[in-house]
């Protein structure tokens, strides 16, 4: 049918098809800005105005636009973006989330800007609350929404003609109590079930609480809250995803799925899907090569269990494949996948890890081409076995012993941007593959093998990514749409739907974690003994190094002399398990700092006094650094700085923990006896990148302009990495970023780099640009030196600095860096300047953190209200506090997902019950805590400018710190995460039948 429509203030004709979606419609015309993330209208990624009025566009039918006006992101601010100079051309709203760092991926970010738009269009001066509700329709995995809240409070200030203060001021250094301000007649308000804004006011300038490293010194870039490279096009909606391009010829590929947990394909007739007028490929496990090969996106060799195949008649969960069809539309490749006849066996299924190792348990890889695998016959994908001291003497002589099982559900990383991937050949006949991949190298290298061409036949680009968090560490589609593309030798596009993404992508492993701690009377802990049943789920991806990576830092904290760790990570019929930010830490730490806080409880011991006295220090033994990396033998690493103390302090301050920690006043609300307040506590470490091993690399080359190429392997997914990398070669070039043409990543371009996990970017990828930088320096004042020498007495290239884009004598002679540049390329000596800087780390400095809570209880319903979240963090020196922040804020919300709210839930036929972002609850705006960080730097001698890794340690301790917090409120303790309703009023139910 025909239809008019007004898009961005153009008249619109458009002849659709009466069922496709207003985003089909849109994307296939060009406007990228709306981004898909689910089907259903639950995750509003898609979001455009329709009449001024936020609409979700997958679910709308274009048919429905007929007459109406459209605003998209491309319709928002000036039509001069790409000669953009300065602020002007952008709209308010989108100027303030760059200015405020409200920007990570920027997936959702024109949706965001398009809901706040539609609010500030009537409403010049909304409240907080206001704002947050206006943004409840659009998801975002990323900030935890305070800096987005930030910026359109910002926004409307300067829209309203206010001058807003400025977001950083050299000196300025913001204090406790962090970023809310207390609202004198509204503080101390009690929250009722939802949290309200009441009792604060917040802030519209974005920077953490700094308590800055005394060997800090002022620089010019390091520490600075720059905005980041990337924002000015992800703020406008360019086409900057995997999947916002065009291609002539492009097919769709899709996947037929198992419907069932365990089964067998006894016959499979593709027949008549090929037949199909449209379809171009049907493959089956009967057309291509059984190659056995891990999707683990690790460094050679990868340590896990290589017992996937692109295609299998064994199928192990709901959600494995069965077929892929690459057909030159959706529907008619929909129709091809409806059309494939095939005939089961079902076997029985594993749906619960504590069955994996009994007798007669179905075997779930007993293929012979698979390897590294344990213990196929016992479903024992992995094993680790280590122990410092004697835990069992050290039991008979301990004061105390407290034994518990604690449980770490099955959660899932939920990027909004799903798994996406465009293949195709190229002029020279080599596979392109562009996809949304945390680990580009890794792809080519695992690949290569399993399609049967040589590594140098494939290049893979890495373009913006919206949102990983170690679910795309995975090789997952690449491989079947570069299968599709070989057989064809066309174009194919293929992209995960929202309940793929939970069926059939990674989730974080679920552990039953059974946890032994001896302790004597004066608190000291002398033996602690964990034992992990790790559930990897039917394929052994990441295995052993999660369950490694829960004893190795878990275990690490209390430093006791006797230590043992004991993990059977088993195969079960459920989508498998993989990596996801935290790296089996989170799990751990929900079994630790509940078990201690027990302890604490029980002992009437003071839980801070009780963790501090056993927590490891600066000058320590990493106590499993010589027993245990990766799976292979370790050497002994010192914690050079840990900050915990102060964080302790700082925290302890921020969240008002002497006022409120044993005052009942406190924890009861006036007039509603059914509501009781708590607060928690847990104490978190990290790593630093996996040492002697994980290896990234930069190159810098300098331009006629003075300006730089700065290409790096790393991969940024929305963690602002490339500004932090951009940021530090600034700091050594003496060239504000904005000289900086950042790029990553493509396999043909960008030297090696291991890609983005293990919270190693900062570090590894940091200190190689640093290396670089420093070589180009050095060719820089070489040249400068011969330039400066002609004007006056000669100089020597040591007696050179670098700062503001010249190169500067100790007598104030100078000349540009521009200069250097022509007079390298053009008259003397000629030569490019430029250089490659690699590193691979002999060490790992754990960050510290302290992570607090409070919450609100209603003892009728069992509900948990998360009210505050306070982490006090030392990740050394802070590169850039603004996106540094935006890490903690987004990761202490997800963390506290897993410990309230989330859970992929399989039935009993291993069918998953919450494939949708509407039973699959992650925090929205207006139910999210308050946040507040606060950065405790140390001076990390080992790493670039001090820094150390701040990704992956607020996954850490929200979820403990929390159920402490209910612990506190309402003395039941819930071991088994998330702390559903339920959980917790029956805990209550059974509590006060026991009384007396
Ligand atoms: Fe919101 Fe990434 S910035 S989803």
């Amino acid at each position: 049918m025909n239809i008019r429509f007004n898009l961005n203030g153009e008249d619109v004709d458009l002849e659709v098809a009466v069922n496709k979606s207003l985003l089909t419609v849109l994307r296939a015309n060009g406007i990228f800005g709306v981004k898909h993330g689910c089907e259903s209208g639950e995750c509003g990624v898609c979001t455009v105005l329709i009449d001024g009025v936020p609409m979700n566009t997958c679910v709308m039918l274009a048919a429905q636009t007929d007459g109406r006006t459209i605003t998209t992101i491309e319709g928002v601010g000036g039509e001069q973006m790409r000669g953009w100079k300065g602020s002007e051309p952008l709209h308010a709203l989108q100027t303030a989330f760059v200015e405020t760092g409200a920007i990570q991926c920027g997936y959702c970010t024109p949706a965001m800007i398009l809901a706040a738009k539609s609010l500030l269009d009537h409403e010049d001066s909304p409240s907080e609350a206001q704002v947050r509700e206006a943004l409840t329709g659009v998801l975002c995995r990323c900030t935890g929404y305070l800096k987005p809240v930030q910026a359109i409070l910002r926004a409307a200030a300067m829209l309203r003609g206010e001058e807003v203060p400025p977001v950083f001021e050299e000196g300025a250094v913001p204090a406790p109590p962090g970023l809310f301000e207390p609202r004198p007649d509204r503080d101390e308000q009690p929250a009722d079930s939802a949290r309200g804004d009441g009792g604060t006011m917040l802030k519209t300038t974005p920077m953490p609480v700094m308590v800055v490293a005394e060997e800090e010194k002022p620089r010019d870039h390091v520490g600075k809250p720059e905005p980041k490279v990337d924002a000015l096009k992800l703020v406008q909606g360019h086409p900057a995803f995997t999947d916002d391009i065009e291609m002539r010829g492009m097919l769709v590929g899709k996947l037929l799925l198992s419907p069932h947990a365990h089964a067998l394909i006894k016959n499979i007739d593709a027949s008549k899907a090929r037949a199909l007028e449209g379809v171009h490929a049907v493959l089956t496990y009967k057309d291509i090569p059984r190659v056995a090969y891990t999707t683990a996106g690790q460094s050679h060799p990868e340590p896990g269990p290589h017992d996937n195949f692109s295609l299998d008649n064994h199928l192990r969960y709901v959600g494995d494949r069965v077929a892929a069809v690459a057909a030159e539309n959706e529907q008619i490749a929909q129709q091809a996948l409806d059309l494939i006849e095939v005939e089961y066996e079902i076997l029985p299924a594993l749906l619960d890890a504590r069955d994996s190792m009994k007798p007669g348990a179905p075997i779930l890889h007993d293929e012979p081409e698979s390897w590294r695998i344990e213990d196929p016959q016992r479903n024992l994908a992995a094993v680790i076995d280590w122990e410092l001291g004697n835990c069992e003497e050290a039991f008979k002589t301990a004061d105390y012993v407290f034994e518990e099982t604690y449980y770490s559900p099955k959660v899932q990383q939920t990027p909004l941007e799903p798994h996406v991937v465009v293949t195709w050949f190229d002029e020279n006949d080599r596979l392109i593959i562009r996809t949304s991949t945390q680990v580009p190298f890794h792809v080519r290298r695992i690949l290569a093998p399993v399609l049967g061409l040589p590594e140098k036949r494939i290049r893979v680009i890495k373009p913006r990514i919206g949102g990983g968090f170690g679910v795309k560490q995975e090789v997952l589609i690449e491989d079947i749409c570069a299968h599709l593309t070989i057989v064809t030798g066309r174009p194919v596009r293929m992209e995960y739907s929202r309940a793929e993404e939970f069926a059939a992508s990674r989730t974080r492993h679920n552990m039953y974690l059974t946890l032994k701690t001896g302790v004597m009377k004066d608190g000291m802990i002398v033996a602690n003994a964990l034992y992990n049943l790790s559930d990897t789920g039917a394929s052994g991806t990441h295995a052993m190094t999660v369950a490694g990576n829960t004893g190795h830092k878990a275990m690490a904290l209390y430093n006791a002399p006797n230590i043992k760790y004991h993990a059977d990570i088993v195969y079960t019929n459920k989508v498998p398990s993989g990596a996801y930010r935290g790296y089996g830490v989170p799990q751990g730490f929900w079994a630790v700092e509940t078990h201690m806080e027990r302890i604490a409880h029980t002992l009437g011991l003071d839980p801070i006094e009780f963790r501090l006295k056993n927590a490891i220090k600066a000058g320590d033994e990493h106590p499993v650094s010589k027993i245990w990396s990766e799976g292979r033998e370790g050497s002994a690493e010192y914690i050079n700085t840990c900050g915990l103390p102060e964080c302790v302090e700082r925290g302890s301050e921020a969240i008002r923990w002497e006022d409120r920690y044993g005052n009942e006043t406190w924890h009861s609300v006036p007039g509603k006896p059914h509501l009781r307040r708590g607060i928690g506590v847990a104490m978190v470490m990290q790593g630093t990148a996996i040492p002697n091993l994980d290896m990234g690399a930069a190159s810098i080359k300098m331009n006629d302009d003075g300006s730089f190429n700065l290409l790096v392997g790393a991969t940024d997914l929305g963690t602002g990495s490339d500004t932090v990398l951009t940021q530090m070669a600034a700091e050594v070039l003496g060239a504000p970023p904005e000289d900086f043409i950042t790029y990553s990543s493509d396999t043909d371009f960008t030297p090696f780099d291991k890609g983005a996990y293990a919270s190693s970017t900062t570090y590894i990828s940091g200190t190689a640009t640093v290396k670089a930088a420093q070589e180009v320096a050095k060719q820089i004042k070489e040249v400068a030196a011969r330039m400066i020498g002609k004007q006056g007495d000669p100089v020597t290239p040591d007696d050179l600095t670098l700062r503001d884009r010249s190169a500067w004598a100790p007598d104030g002679r100078s000349v540009t860096l521009r200069d250097v540049a022509l007079n390298s390329l053009h008259a003397e000596a000629q030569h490019q300047i430029m250089a490659v800087g690699s590193y691979v780390s002999p060490e790992s400095p754990p960050p510290f953190a302290a992570q607090f809570a409070t919450v609100t209880v209603d003892t009728q319903t069992g509900q948990v209200v998360v009210d505050d979240l306070v982490m006090a963090v030392d990740s050394g020196v802070i590169i850039n506090p603004m996106t540094a922040s935006g890490q903690i804020e987004g990761g202490m919300v997800q963390a506290a997902g897993y410990g309230v709210c989330e859970e992929l839930a399989v039935d009993d036929t291993g069918q998953i019950v919450n494939p949708r972002f509407g039973p699959y609850w992650i925090y929205r705006s207006d139910d999210v805590p308050r946040l507040t960080t606060i950065f405790v730097e140390t001076y990390e001698e080992s790493g670039p400018f001090g820094a150390k890794a701040v990704a992956e340690i607020p996954l850490d301790g929200a979820g403990p710190a929390i159920a402490n917090a209910v612990y506190d409120a309402v003395g039941v303790q819930i071991k088994d995460a998330p702390l559903y309703p339920e959980k917790i009023w029956r805990a209550l139910q059974a509590s006060s039948a026991s009384q007396p």
